[in-house]
């Protein structure tokens, strides 16, 4: 899908038209011009599917007469006209009953600038499709949709509604794209060449290589990535689109490219699972490309740590004793445990190079938040109940919904070490907190107070169904969140 168009209101020539009706609809604008095209086919068909205008609900009229191949109803619910969330989801569920066509026509008359967009914005998110290595699928099986026209009144305020949108949608296809990569073809240095990408939006792009990490001591960052024969990378990214000098909103990522477990390697089955062990680093970029995208007033850094998690004679040993960058030591007792070991090193460094006003870190970091919470949040952990309301509230507002879970004193004695400062596995009671716990360790407030928040993404990732706005597959989750989180309390 490429081009969304927003234009006065024509009954189209061809293609499919989409008329999104809510509970208790009568056919007005384009519905009514195109019942009356074709001689009440519309009124008629509705009428024997029983369509009511139900969420979710949808009818497809083929051929109805007139020039159009297909018009298809789609229910917004008890919609009042200014909800934003069931005219995306409305979108969302109306792609796969127009993939196959060129051009599509929305009747979006009834909708407000916003409500326009929001339908475009989830046609958009569910058009993405990941087809790099498919090199045999037939053309009629591929999805046709270029054009999109959206029917609207007032077209200059629909685009302007419109154009921030776009960029999130830039920023969630380029995570989709690289958390849906085989970890073959996506290592540490490649993720971090793909970086590069930001820099024609704005962005700086500062990439350390393993010379620089050892001087800077990352030796958690390190010690996971010495099994493999791909070297780490950490990418800096920054966008600055605020006041020069006010200290930036700081987000970290886990990029474990692919994670077997190492020595303390993970079973066979599902392990191809493990390359969307980069999520995290995949949904910072991302979440980057959409705040540069869209200009968004706001300074910011992004912090991707990347490494591959391998077996092999040069790995680390269950046992081990490792030095972090912030000088406290590690007895690494499992090395499946090493998304925490990564995002030690990075989060400190974050914090004393930037000096944030908050950090957020995404992470595929435990089996156990999937469950706890199974994929419908992902688990938030914060020392700041400021910053945990406002991600709340950015969730039920994007639907990528997050739930608070605890952090404490006593969950942190878990992780005690006979040999050193911690180690990095706290047992299996509260798994996905003793990990939070453990990052918490790496947040510094000797010099005043860190608003942190970790989200614990390993549940919400990736999705092996469809849903309105996101094919199975990579979801992107936390770009929207997170672009919703700064547009709200961080921007001007
Ligand atoms: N990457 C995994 C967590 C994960 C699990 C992500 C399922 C996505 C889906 C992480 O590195 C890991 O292996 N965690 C261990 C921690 C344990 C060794 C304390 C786990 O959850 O089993
Ligand atoms: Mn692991
Ligand atoms: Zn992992």
């Amino acid at each position: 899908m490429t081009d969304i168009l927003f234009v006065k209101p024509i009954l189209p020539r061809a293609g499919a038209l989409v008329l999104p009706l809510a509970e208790g609809f009568t056919l007005d604008g384009l519905a009514k011009q195109a019942d009356e095209a074709t001689n009440g086919a519309v009124s008629r068909g509705l009428e024997a599917a029983s369509f009511k205008g139900k969420k979710g609900q949808s009818v497809t009229l083929w051929a109805p007469g007139g020039h159009l191949s297909r018009i298809v109803a789609i229910g917004l619910g008890s919609s009042d006209g200014q909800d934003i969330q069931a005219a995306e989801a409305a979108g969302g569920h109306a792609l796969p009953l127009i993939a196959s066509e060129v051009e599509a026509t929305i009747a979006a008359e009834a909708f407000s600038p916003s409500q326009a967009a929001a339908f475009a914005q989830g046609l958009r998110l569910r058009a993405y499709r990941f087809d790099r290595y498919r090199t045999k699928e037939a053309a009629e099986d591929k999805p046709k949709l270029t054009r999109v026209t959206v029917a609207t009144p007032d077209i200059a305020a629909a685009q302007a509604a419109h154009a921030p949108l776009a960029a999130i949608a830039d920023g969630v296809y380029l995570t989709r794209d690289l958390v849906s990569e085989p970890p073959n073809i996506l290592y540490p240095a490649e993720m971090a060449d793909r970086c590069r990408a930001l820099e024609k939006l704005g962005v700086k792009v500062e990439i350390l290589t393993p010379p620089e990490l050892e001087k800077l001591g990352f030796g958690a960052l390190l010690g996971v990535a010495q099994g493999s024969a791909r070297e780490a990378r950490v990418v800096v990214m920054q966008w600055n689109g605020g006041a020069e000098g006010t200290a930036p909103v700081a987000f970290i990522g886990k990029g474990v490219t692919f994670d077997t477990g190492g020595i303390s390697i993970k079973p066979a089955g599902g392990m191809e699972d493990m390359k969307y062990d980069m999520a995290g680093a995949g949904t910072v970029i991302g979440l980057m490309a959409a705040l540069a995208g869209r200009k968004a007033k706001t300074n910011a850094v992004g912090l991707v740590g990347l490494v591959e998690n391998m077996p092999s004679a040069t790995a680390q040993r269950p046992g081990d004793v490792v030095t972090t960058h912030s000088g406290q030591t590690v007895e690494v007792i499992n090395t499946d445990a090493e998304g925490r070991l990564v995002l030690a090193d990075v989060l400190w460094y974050a914090q004393h190079r930037f000096k944030p006003r908050f950090m957020v870190d995404l992470a595929t970091l435990t089996g156990a938040i999937v469950i706890a919470l199974g994929h419908e949040h992902a688990g938030l952990f914060s020392n700041d109940d400021t910053l945990a309301t406002q991600l709340a509230a950015a969730g039920t507002a994007t639907g990528e919904k997050v739930w608070r879970m605890p952090l404490g004193e006593a969950y942190d004695k878990q992780i005690k070490s006979d040999i050193a400062d911690m180690k990095n596995v706290g047992g299996r009671p509260g798994g996905s907190i003793t990990a939070a716990q453990f990052l918490q360790r790496f947040i510094d407030t000797k010099e005043g107070a860190m608003p942190w928040a970790h989200l614990d993404i390993a549940g919400t990732a990736w999705a092996t169904k469809d849903a309105a706005t996101t094919p199975k597959g990579a979801t992107a989750f936390g770009v929207r969140l997170l672009d919703r989180l700064v547009a709200d309390h961080y921007e001007g």
